[in-house]
């Protein structure tokens, strides 16, 4: 029996049950992991409510970023052996001690990046490497503005924004996290929770607002965001921590400017194995430079996942969060 953390029916943080599960031995083209770290990130609050739907049905293993060491291989697997160290992302299954998981979707960590670092990253640094590097060709001078600026996300945006050469004004809900992000590679800090972030947009500018914005907090910062941006910008609405942004006409594009909006997701962008190998490649490259460093802030036992996942939705957390099993 392997210790996880289970959802057995939609809810509050409270529905995350620690227990004993049976897992099989690894199936066809699947590989058991014994992990070592298991990442915590806003999209598992999306399953365990309910906002996103289980695609394993119910009760499932909450959780969709790990790392660990492969303790067996299944029928059909030939490029991962046991003893590799392996980082994960999607799909859920995460918050165990051990997993199956489908070989196809491993990235190999390089010998300098730790179990602790790959479960704080996989999801989050390859989700920034696609947003500043593909979704937005961010170079020098760009002007971009990041929400939730210290955040799991935000952090680690903020340092590969500014090692770009990109200007990074990040939004954040306390001064101590204005610091944070301030420490982390933001330019300028705006506390939206007391500030008109639009306002100081501008100022910051001298009006002539960002490039590019990028809006993981959704129902709180639409349509304002928008308002951040210059002609023909774009809008990244890439998540929904305060709730998902409600059906809006499209000619509001056309009115703030003829901007661009797109709603990202990871397993577009990495859907094809290349492109899974090539994103987690350049992200451990700049990981492992020292240019981007992966700030693991909070740390629990796999059995308090539900304080896990308080602390985050109650804006309580700074960098990431992750699980020991
Ligand atoms: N599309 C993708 O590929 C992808 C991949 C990974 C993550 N994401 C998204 O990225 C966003 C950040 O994820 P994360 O795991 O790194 O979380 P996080 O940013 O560490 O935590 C969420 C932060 O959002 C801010 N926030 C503002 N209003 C909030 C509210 N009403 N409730 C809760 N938080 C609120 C808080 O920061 P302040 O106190 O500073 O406001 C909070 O700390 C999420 O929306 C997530 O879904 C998207």
């Amino acid at each position: 029996m392997v210790a996880a953390v289970r959802v057995h029916k939609h809810g509050g943080p409270e529905v995350l049950t620690f227990e004993d599960v049976e897992i099989p031995p690894p199936g066809q083209g699947q590989v058991r992991i014994k992990q070592h770290a298991c990442g915590i990130n806003f999209i598992d609050t999306y399953f365990r409510a309910g906002a996103y739907p289980s695609p394993v049905g119910m009760p499932f293993i909450a959780g969709n970023e790990s790392a660990g060491e492969v303790t067996a291989i299944g029928p059909g697997v030939t490029d991962i052996k046991v003893g590799d160290r392996v980082g994960f992302v999607g799909p859920l299954g995460a918050y165990a001690a051990e997993r199956n998981a489908p070989a196809e979707r491993l990235v190999k960590l390089p010998d300098n990046i730790s179990y602790e670092q790959a479960a704080g990253m996989m999801l989050k640094g390859m989700t920034v490497q696609y947003l500043l590097n593909r979704t937005y060709k961010v170079t020098k001078g760009t002007i971009v503005l990041i929400h939730a600026a210290a955040g799991g996300v935000g952090l680690i945006a903020c340092q590969w924004a500014n090692y770009l050469g990109a200007t990074v004004i990040g939004t954040v809900g306390s001064k101590e996290k204005g610091e944070l992000a301030k420490a982390n590679g933001a330019h300028h800090i705006i506390n939206y929770r007391n500030e008109d972030f639009v306002a100081k947009v501008k100022e910051i500018t001298n009006g002539k607002l960002c490039d590019v914005v990028y809006d993981g907090i959704g129902k709180d910062t639409f349509p304002a965001s928008l308002d951040c941006i210059r002609p023909m910008g774009m809008f990244v609405s890439y998540g929904a921590s305060s709730g998902q942004i409600d059906a809006f006409n499209i000619n509001i594009l056309q009115t703030k400017g003829s901007l661009f909006a797109t709603r990202p997701t990871l397993n577009t962008y990495a859907a094809k194995k290349q492109d899974l190998v090539d994103i987690g490649a350049d992200l451990f490259k700049v990981v492992g430079s020292g240019a981007v460093k992966i700030p693991i802030n909070q740390k629990y036992a796999l059995k308090d996942a539900a304080k896990a996942h308080r602390d985050l939705e109650g804006r309580g957390t700074t960098g990431a969060s992750i699980l020991i099993p």
